[in-house]
C-alpha cells in the first residue's frame, strides 16, 4: 500500500492578463490527477494560484487605471471564474501577496542565509521582462528572448546571490537516485546536459523596486521572483502555519510545469530545498506547449483561442478531453478549433451515442443481472497505471477503444430485436466503468451519467456489479455544434 495522501501543484500564473488556453493546460492536467487520486480514495491537496510580484503586474495595473491591489483582486477573480468554468476543483488558490506566504519566504530566506548560502555581489546580464529572467547568449542567441522574440535588456545591479553552484553534484546524485524526479525522461537529459556545463550562482534580489518581499537581512532588497514564487508550494500546505497539514502532504507527489520553467523547478527549486534542509518533491513533470500556428499560445493568441468563448461554445468537458486526447502529455501540441470540434464530435458520436442508445433500450425492456463478460475486455488496471504515469492520451485511447467495442456489441446483439435484458445489463454495467474511469477527464458528463444510471463515481465501484434498477432515457450529453 502506498501512502494515502496526494499533493499536486500547478505553476502559479502571472496575473498580468486573464488566463488563456495555455495556462488552462497545466491547471487541467493537475485537476485530472487530483480527481483521479480522489476517485481512488486518497486524501488530495491540489494547489494553484498567482505569482504577483512581477513588474508586468504593475504595468498592467497602471494601464487599467487601477491601484495594484484592486487590479489584483479583480484579475485573480477572473482566474478563479475561469477555473470554475473548466471544472477545476483546487484546494487552495494561493497568491504570493498572501500574508502567510510573505512570512514563509522570509523564513526560508533566513534559513538559507544562516546556512551561508546567500552573499552580496553585483549582477550584470541580459534580462527579459516578460519571462522575468536573465538569459545567457547560449540560450538567447543574438540576445533575443527565445520565448518572446524581443530584444533583451542589459541590466547591472547590486544583488544577493544564492550559492546554486554548490549544489551541482548533489543535484546530479539526486537525479541518479530518483530516476523519475524529472519526467518525462527526455527532458531530464536536457537538464543534465545544461547542468553539467558551468552552473553559476543565482541572483535572488534587487534593490531598485519595492514591489516584492523584502529580504529579512537587508530591507533595501526585495526577493527576485523565483525565490518568492517557488516557495509557494510550501506555503500552500502550511509549512509553518499548519504542521499537521504539512506533515500529511509534503513532499509533493507531482509538480506540473511547462517545459519553459523546468530549469527553475528541476535545478533551482531542489537546490533551495536542499539548502533549507527540506525534503524534495517526488516528481517534476514538464509538459510541452500548446501552439497556435506553431507558436506558443499566450495572451496574444486573443480571439483565436479565447478561453471563455471556447467554454461557452464547446463546454468544459470537450475542451478537457481534446487537450489530453490530441497530444501525448509532455509533447507540444498544435491547437486548431477544427480539431477541438472533431474531438467534441467523437465524444458525442461514441460516448453520447452509446449512453443514449443503451439508456433508451434499458428504459423500454429493463435489465437483468448477469456476469459482465463484456467488461473483461477492458484492462482496468492498465488504464489506472497509464493515468498514474500521466500517459493521459494512452489511457483515453484505451477507454475509447472499449467504448467502440460496446457500440459494436449493441450492433451485433441487436437488443431492440432480442429484447435481451442480460445483454443490456452488461452494457449498463460497462457504462458505469467507463464513466468512472473518464470522470477525472470529463467530470461534468460522468456525473450526469452516474445520476442517470444511479451509481457512485468511486473507483471501488468499477468492479461491483451494478444493482438492477429502472433506467430512464436522459438528456442529450453533448450538443451538436456546427463547424
Ligand atoms: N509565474 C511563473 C511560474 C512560477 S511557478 C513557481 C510563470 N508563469 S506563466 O504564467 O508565465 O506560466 C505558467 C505556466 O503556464 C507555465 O508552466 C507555462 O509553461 C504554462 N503555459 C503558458 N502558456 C502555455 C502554452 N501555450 N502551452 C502550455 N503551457 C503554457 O512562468
Amino acid at each position: 500500500m502506498g501512502k494515502n495522501s496526494f499533493y499536486v501543484t500547478t505553476p502559479i500564473y502571472y496575473p498580468s492578463g486573464k488566463p488563456h488556453l495555455g495556462s488552462a493546460y497545466s491547471t487541467i492536467a493537475a485537476d485530472i490527477l487530483a480527481r483521479w487520486n480522489r476517485l481512488k480514495g486518497k486524501e488530495v491537496f491540489f494547489l494553484t494560484g498567482t505569482d504577483e510580484h512581477t513588474k508586468k503586474v504593475l504595468k498592467e495595473a497602471e494601464k487599467s487605471g487601477k491601484e495594484v491591489k484592486p487590479y489584483l483582486e479583480a484579475i485573480t477573480l477572473v482566474f478563479k471564474k475561469s477555473w470554475e468554468h473548466l471544472g477545476i476543483k483546487y484546494d487552495r488558490f494561493i497568491r504570493t501577496s498572501d500574508a502567510d506566504h510573505q512570512a514563509l519566504v522570509q523564513e526560508i530566506l533566513s534559513q538559507v542565509y544562516k546556512k551561508g548560502d546567500i552573499y552580496k555581489g553585483v549582477y550584470q546580464g541580459y534580462y527579459c521582462y516578460e519571462c522575468e529572467g536573465y538569459y545567457t547568449e547560449r540560450d538567447a542567441p543574438g540576445f533575443i528572448c527565445p520565448v518572446h522574440e524581443k530584444k533583451l535588456d542589459l541590466l547591472k545591479e547590486e544583488s544577493y546571490f544564492f550559492r546554486l553552484s554548490k549544489y551541482k553534484q548533489l543535484l546530479l546524485a539526486h537525479y541518479k537516485k530518483h530516476p523519475d524526479f524529472i519526467s518525462p525522461s527526455y527532458r531530464k537529459k536536457e537538464i543534465i546536459n545544461r547542468l553539467s556545463e558551468e552552473l553559476k550562482d543565482l541572483s535572488i534580489s534587487r534593490n531598485n523596486s519595492d514591489w516584492g518581499i523584502p529580504l529579512p537581512f537587508d530591507k533595501n532588497h526585495i526577493t527576485y521572483v523565483w525565490f518568492d514564487a517557488l516557495s509557494n508550494y510550501l506555503t500552500g500546505v502550511g509549512m509553518f502555519e499548519d504542521k499537521k497539514l504539512f506533515g500529511k502532504f509534503w513532499p509533493a507527489d507531482v509538480q506540473i510545469v511547462g517545459k519553459d520553467i523546468l530549469w527553475f523547478h528541476a535545478v533551482i527549486w531542489p537546490a533551495m530545498l536542499l539548502s533549507a534542509g527540506i525534503a524534495l518533491p517526488q516528481k517534476i513533470f514538464a509538459h510541452g506547449w500548446l501552439t497556435l500556428k506553431n507558436k506558443k499560445i499566450g495572451k496574444s493568441a486573443g480571439n483565436a483561442a479565447d478561453l471563455d468563448e471556447l467554454v461557452k461554445k464547446f463546454g468544459a468537458d470537450s475542451i478537457r478531453y481534446f487537450l489530453f486526447k490530441a497530444t501525448p502529455f509532455g509533447d507540444d501540441g498544435e491547437y486548431a478549433e477544427s480539431t477541438l470540434l472533431d474531438r467534441h464530435n467523437d465524444l458525442s458520436n461514441k460516448l453520447g451515442n452509446l449512453v443514449a442508445r443503451v439508456a433508451g433500450l434499458a428504459q423500454k425492456y429493463g435489465i437483468a443481472k448477469t456476469k459482465n463478460s463484456l467488461l473483461e475486455q477492458l484492462d482496468i488496471e492498465d488504464v489506472a497505471k497509464l493515468i498514474d504515469e500521466l500517459a493521459f492520451d494512452k489511457a483515453l485511447i484505451t477507454i475509447f477503444a472499449f467504448i467502440d467495442l460496446c457500440n459494436e456489441h449493441v450492433q451485433r446483439e441487436k437488443p431492440w430485436e432480442s429484447k435481451d435484458r442480460k445483454v443490456l445489463y452488461e452494457l449498463v454495467d460497462s457504462i458505469k466503468a467507463i464513466a468512472i474511469l473518464l470522470s477525472p477527464f470529463i467530470p461534468g458528463t460522468s456525473q450526469k451519467i452516474a445520476e442517470q444510471f444511479g451509481f457512485k463515481l468511486d473507483f471501488k465501484e468499477i468492479k461491483k456489479p451494478i444493482a438492477v434498477k429502472k433506467i430512464s432515457r436522459g438528456e442529450l450529453l453533448f450538443s451538436k455544434i456546427e463547424g
